[in-house]
């Protein structure tokens, strides 16, 4: 996926970047402010949506291969309308596992039956995969629900350079960057133009 500048919003981490996309979406006065993903989960996809929301995420749970079951997923979107998030993460932390294509194009049939729910689709381990596996992402589907998250510290292991990534439809993204500007105005300068003299370097990097 490509996009441009006015849909990306370059925070100091993923996680950061994550919860600026949380905060400005799950409204705590909201009725749809519930967020939902798999188990088992990233530790800060735990506490965030308490922090924002003082409820837990909805967590279901996945087969003995760690992947979603995308019948269970429809099910909870028919019955639940509190729903404001879907977080996906593939390459998954802590299982590890990738999501096939066949797995993605069934859950973005399933989602994209609910326009007015969003997704976080957590790629930052995108550019770590072992033996055949694929990357693939819901955005390419759903590019109008879909928010990519990404960051240096796994794509080039630049851990302390705080440098993270969300990237989704317009209107939203702008919100995300007025959130990002009143809280953390931007990323350190060393670590930009670190960043901006490396890269460049590196061919093998699609950013
Ligand atoms: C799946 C996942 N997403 C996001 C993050 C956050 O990355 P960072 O700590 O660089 O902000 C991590 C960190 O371990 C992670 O495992």
């Amino acid at each position: 996926m490509t996009y441009p500048p006015s849909q990306i919003v370059v925070c100091p981490g993923p996680k950061d970047a994550f919860f600026k996309v949380c905060l400005t979406i799950m409204g705590q006065s909201s009725l749809r402010n519930r967020l939902v993903t798999f188990a088992p989960v990233y530790e800060s996809y735990q506490n965030i949506p308490v922090l924002l929301t003082g409820q837990p995420p909805i967590l279901l749970p996945t087969d003995r291969h760690f992947l979603p079951d995308p019948k269970q997923l429809e099910d909870l979107l028919r019955r639940d309308q509190t729903i404001a998030l879907i977080v996906l993460n593939s390459p998954n932390n802590p299982s590890g596992a990738v999501y096939p294509l066949g797995l993605i194009q069934e859950m973005a049939g399933i989602i994209g039956q609910h326009p007015e729910v969003g997704i976080i689709s957590d790629e930052v381990y995108r550019t770590i995969l072992y033996d055949d596996h694929q990357h693939e992402s819901i955005a390419t589907y759903l590019p109008g629900q879909t928010f990519v998250l990404g960051g240096m510290s796994k794509e080039i292991s630049g851990t302390g350079f705080r440098l993270g990534f969300v990237a989704g439809p317009e209107t939203i993204s702008q919100t995300i960057a007025i959130v990002e500007g009143n809280v953390s105005s931007c990323v350190n300068l060393p670590t930009q133009k670190g960043y901006a003299h490396f890269l460049p370097q590196d061919a093998n990097l699609q950013l």
